[in-house]
């Protein structure tokens, strides 16, 4: 039997469990929520290329499209915040909803947040599909936000704890697995619905986001909720019977024990919100607060939004631009599978630090290729060669995140918070990461225009400060059971200071 024999600094655990079919299933289904996060995250910047869309939604800018020459310079040729403004109002809307999102997911139990969150998203896709006016877009947008929020915020929390704790990163991974499918699948509608006749194809493209939507949704009802959830409700009974059917054994005893210790002393704590702002927190609250930003400061979304420009930008044509982009979403899908074998056998730092090294080396060298050919004025042309290994160099640079900091941006932190500020931490994750993609989303463009390609050292300077960050700051979470993850901040050079002894094993 697979049981979770676990050390952490001397300690070991015992729990029964096994890779049940059960948990196989339930981790698939709540992995579509990833699947809606990646399908929103690719599908935008296709249809906000397609003239027919511009034409009928946002007409000045197709105006100015149609009438511009070929541009001067290369840097400011895409500056448009109008139309960084439509991808980016559903993470201010996702980072408003997620903290409507920890209350349910806390009372109402993880499955309300998932059903929430895909019937918002469903709605919000079928009022895309037929939008017809910039107003019905901009509502369906915003519920899109809603349903990425909700999903986003209980998601990766489910998984967490419906995991056997020795392949928690494995399993927890498969939320990161289907965003980077979901991105390649909304990459290859759109080049597939573009060429469409008859100017409709981003209906499909935008529309078809109901197809995950509805797989969560009817999945999350038949899903049983989380053992530690149901406890937390007061739901013990049926919390020893899905924790037997999830861990496919009766001997469950010691594990349900152990998650009812973490729940009555969750239960002392009335307020997470204030909580959570207590000193013995402050090693949860600061990585709740910096690991999300740093994801997004690595520059990946620059790739995910903006790559087809970004290739046009370095001379590519359309369609060379948009299979490139296919490309660099292959890339991403399969570096994921690398994370999934080796988190739990290599642990989160090594991954973060070979990531890290990696995406610094590609960044720099992109910005020594653009910077030597397109200079600061941003005009030149760059011959095949040069551009085929800025396309090399992006695929490098993709593959290093989707090991470490795509992944781990995600995981590390839902499973570093003890049970009575998991949900408010896991909201403050989502808000962050939301807030920080929004930010990066709307200024990437303006600030090519200003920086060139030093905007590329810039993102290497905040993968460097992050790599010391985590080599650092960040404990080794491998193996650690959930209710045990207090242990490991007492031991830890810096943060033990942080944590009194009487707070060793709150959890
Ligand atoms: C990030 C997204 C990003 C995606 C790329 C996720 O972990 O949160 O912002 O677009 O990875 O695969």
């Amino acid at each position: 039997m697979a049981g979770g024999g676990l050390a952490v600094q001397g300690e070991v655990k015992n729990y029964n469990g096994k890779v049940t079919f059960f948990v196989i299933v339930t981790c698939m289904v709540a992995a579509t929520g990833g699947l809606i996060f990646g399908y929103d995250i690719g599908v935008s910047g296709g249809v906000t290329s397609m003239n027919v869309f511009l034409e009928k939604f946002f007409p000045s800018v197709y105006e100015d499209q149609i009438n511009a020459g070929p541009s001067k310079n290369q840097w400011c040729s895409f500056n448009s915040q109008l139309l960084t403004v439509f991808t980016s109002s559903l993470y201010i809307a996702g980072l408003i909803s997620t903290f409507f999102a920890s209350t349910v997911t806390r009372v109402l139990g993880r499955k309300a947040s998932m059903l929430c969150g895909g019937a918002a998203f469903l709605i919000g896709s079928a009022l895309n599909g037929a939008a017809v006016n910039v107003v019905m877009l901009i509502v369906g947008r915003v519920l899109l936000g809603v349903g990425v929020g909700f999903a986003n915020q209980a998601v990766p929390l489910y998984l967490s704890e419906i995991a056997p704790p020795n392949l928690r990163g494995a399993l927890n991974i498969g939320f990161q697995l289907a965003t980077t499918i979901g991105i390649l699948i909304a990459n290859l509608v759109n080049y597939g619905t573009n060429k469409i006749e008859g100017g409709y194809g981003w209906r499909i493209s935008v529309a078809l986001a109901a197809v995950p939507a509805g797989i969560m949704t009817v999945g999350a009802l038949f899903l049983p909720d989380t053992p530690n959830s149901l406890i937390e409700r007061g739901k013990l009974e049926t919390a020893r019977r899905t924790l037997q059917k999830v861990r496919g054994t009766d001997d469950v005893g010691e594990e349900l024990q152990d998650m009812v210790e973490a729940s009555e002393s969750a239960k002392q704590v009335q307020h997470p919100w204030k909580n959570i702002l207590q000193r013995h927190y402050r090693p949860q609250l600061v990585m709740a607060l910096s690991i999300p930003a740093f994801q997004q400061l690595t520059g990946i979304n620059i790739i995910m939004f903006y790559a087809p420009v970004l290739f046009k930008t370095i001379g590519f044509g359309d369609n060379a631009s948009l299979m490139s982009a296919v490309i660099t979403g292959l890339v991403n899908v399969g570096a994921t599978f690398v994370s999934i074998v080796t988190v739990d056998r290599f642990g989160r730092k090594f991954l973060f630090a070979e990531g890290g090294v990696q995406m610094l080396i590609s960044q720099v060298a992109i910005a020594a290729i653009l910077g030597v050919k397109f200079g600061v004025d941003g005009t030149g042309v760059m011959s095949k060669p040069y551009a085929d290994a800025v396309v090399v160099l992006i695929c490098t640079y993709v593959a290093a995140f989707a090991w470490s900091w795509g992944p781990l941006g995600w995981l590390v932190p839902s499973e570093i918070f003890p049970l009575e500020i998991r949900s408010a931490g896991q909201s403050i994750v989502v808000g962050v990461n939301f807030l920080w993609t929004f930010i990066v989303a709307q200024f990437f463009l303006v600030a090519l225009c200003h920086l060139k390609f030093g905007l590329f050292l810039l993102f290497a300077f905040f993968v460097a400060v992050m790599t010391l960050f985590v080599t650092l700051l960040l404990p080794e979470t491998k193996n650690v059971p959930i209710e045990e993850m207090n242990l490991v901040w007492k031991k830890h050079w810096y943060w033990k200071n942080y944590i009194p002894d009487e707070h060793r094993v709150v959890a």
